[in-house]
């Protein structure tokens, strides 16, 4: 029986292209307004591909030196290196990153039915403090779970070590949610239900272990967890 539903933050609870999209709509942005989408793909693409490099060299650095190291990369790919002040807006709207819409009411749901509700993130948690705020459901969550304290990132095992140590569960009682197929992949390897968040309907990653649901959005969660 579930218990325990525990979200991975960017891309499943928070848009993290909404940094750039909102960014280019404003003035005199008209080279971000023609790139936009490609500076948000290249930006996360190479945020997550050095978070892996450096847990499997044993070199750890918070997600946030990750997460500017990634936009540097970006910007100067796309010629949008010379503005020190759009490096620094995008920098700051990653720490007001906006929920997706079904999310409020969907964390609600849980709650009202006596589920714990809590985010397990790579995200550093002054990061990860700042988004949740800034989307108003900090009332909504039990606990926010970086991966700081292990020094390592997912999917690295001892990150969803922290769920059960938190809630004193066990795996089987617990049900993890991320649109990151490769984060769903590593949870269901781990041991919990998990489901996979496809809004983008992208191919299932060919890797250790496969979710056990696949969903378009977050609504059908709250229905899930009841199975
Ligand atoms: C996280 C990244 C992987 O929130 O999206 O952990």
């Amino acid at each position: 029986m579930i218990t325990t539903c525990v979200f991975d933050a960017y891309g499943t609870l928070f848009d993290v292209a909404a940094a750039a999209r909102l960014a280019a709509a404003e003035p005199n942005r008209d080279k971000l307004a023609q790139h936009w989408p490609k500076l948000a793909e290249i930006w996360r693409n190479k945020q997550l591909n050095y978070s892996w490099l450096r847990a499997i060299t044993d070199t750890h650095v918070d997600f946030w030196t990750v997460t500017q190291n990634g936009l540097d990369y970006a910007l100067e790919a796309l010629g949008l290196d010379g503005d020190p002040k759009l490096r620094e807006r995008l920098l700051q709207l990653y720490w007001e990153l906006q929920a997706y819409e079904e999310v409020p009411a969907m964390l609600k749901s849980l709650k009202d039915s006596g589920y714990n509700c809590a985010i397990l993130s790579n995200g550093s948690p002054d990061m990860l403090n700042g988004a949740v705020r800034s989307a108003g459901i900090e009332p909504l969550l039990d606990a926010v779970l970086s991966v700081e304290s292990t020094g390592i990132f997912k999917p690295h095992s001892s990150v969803y070590d922290l769920v059960n140590a938190q809630f004193k569960t066990t795996s089987d009682q617990v049900l993890f949610v991320s649109s990151n197929g490769w984060d769903a992949a590593g949870a269901a390897n781990y041991g919990f239900q998990t489901a996979w968040v496809n809004r983008a309907g992208d191919p299932m990653d060919r890797l250790m272990a496969t979710p056990h649901h696949v969903l378009s959005d977050l609504t059908t969660i709250p229905q899930i967890a009841s199975k």
